[in-house]
């Protein structure tokens, strides 16, 4: 782009002078307001290199001059950014609070899945009018069994099976004793649904852990019947996994329940046709549930005549894992943040 000859008015080598004073005045401006006057000394209206492109004659030295504005003007502008941010950080060094600087935005965790799932439920019940408790984990076999109407020769009352402290102290195995102390606490009518830890000496495989969460739900009115049973643990289903859920039970035996029925929710999978998930049936298993067998009603003085009632438990880890597809409950222990991240 250089050109033989003169340029302009300016020969090439002043040109060349020019430029190295221009660029040393530049890069040598030691504030904001030393660089505005080598702005103004050599790309003002006045300056050298505006005279010269004021009477330039040929494309030639048009070109070379403007190609040197635009350096001079490049110059200016990345050194007048150094010397802001060096301003910028002197200032900040003399102030060393500059609460008008963003913040820097801590990562956000989120709730672990079982306290999702936990309100969920709390808030299905709370949509029915029940009470939310949480009750000891700790109890004692008087509240954990005896209450319960488990018989002697339960294998729950065995320390093979639950965790003792002593032959009177155990940690919950489930969430029952909450339907005792509920039912002790007030007269009827009780809408109550209880939530928490429960403990159990189980092997660890990918079904079974230690330690897991129920929701344990007692009703006790007058005219309660199976059919209330039903219709409310259809709404809990549908309200956990979705509208189009039905509800079957299957008869079974619970100590604290007469009858007593394990409820069934159809499977969201194949919508009870039949896959592996469901293992074929159509349906999986939600936990507990029957009629409150009147002799518990008469262990805490409550008029089996007058009042009658139902109940229910399911694990909190078994909705989680139906909800996410999980494949293995030990997920919910280990803590693994690439786990835990995606819900
Ligand atoms: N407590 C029972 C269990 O852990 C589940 C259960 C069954 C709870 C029947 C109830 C019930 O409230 O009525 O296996």
């Amino acid at each position: 782009m250089r050109s033989e000859g003169p340029v302009g008015t300016v020969a090439e080598v002043e040109l060349e002078a020019l430029e190295s004073e221009a660029a040393g005045a530049i890069s040598g401006a030691a504030t904001t307001s030393e660089l505005d006057e080598a702005r103004v000394r050599y790309l003002g209206r006045k300056s050298r290199l505006k005279q010269a492109l004021r009477g330039v004659r040929d494309r030639e030295g048009g070109l070379a001059l403007n190609a040197l504005r635009g350096r001079l003007e490049e110059a200016l502008e990345e050194r007048s950014r150094q010397l802001e941010r060096a301003e910028l950080e002197r200032a900040l060094g003399a102030d060393a609070l500059d609460v008008t600087l963003p913040g820097s935005a801590p990562p956000r965790g989120t709730l672990h899945p079982i306290t999702q799932v936990r309100r969920e439920v709390e808030d299905a019940f709370l949509g029915l009018g029940y009470e939310v408790r949480y009750d000891r984990e700790v109890e004692t076999t008087e509240y954990n069994f005896d209450k319960l109407a488990f018989p002697p020769w339960h294998p729950a009352r065995s320390p093979r099976d639950s965790f003792f402290l002593d032959h009177e102290v155990v940690l919950r195995t489930e969430t029952s004793p909450s339907q005792i102390h509920a039912l002790e606490e007030r007269e009827p009518p009780i809408y109550m649904v209880s939530i928490g830890r429960c403990y159990r000496r189980d092997a660890i495989d990918a079904t079974h852990y230690p330690i897991f969460h129920q929701f344990e739900g007692l009703a006790v009115d007058r005219g309660l019947t199976l059919a209330d049973l039903k219709g409310t643990l259809l709404h809990v289903m549908r309200a956990l996994y979705g509208e189009e859920r039905r509800v079957r039970f299957r008869t079974h035996y619970f100590p604290f329940t007469e009858p007593s029925m394990e409820p069934d929710v159809s499977c969201g999978i194949c919508d009870g046709a039949g896959c592996t998930t469901c293992r074929q049936s159509g349906w999986l298993e939600m936990g507990g549930s029957g009629m409150v067998d009147p002799a518990v009603l008469a262990n805490v003085g409550v008029d089996a005549d007058e009042w009658s009632g139902f109940a229910f438990g399911c694990g909190l880890e078994r909705v989680a894992q139906l909800r996410h597809n999980l494949p293995d409950i030990r997920l919910l222990w280990e803590n693994d943040l690439r786990v835990l991240r995606q819900f």
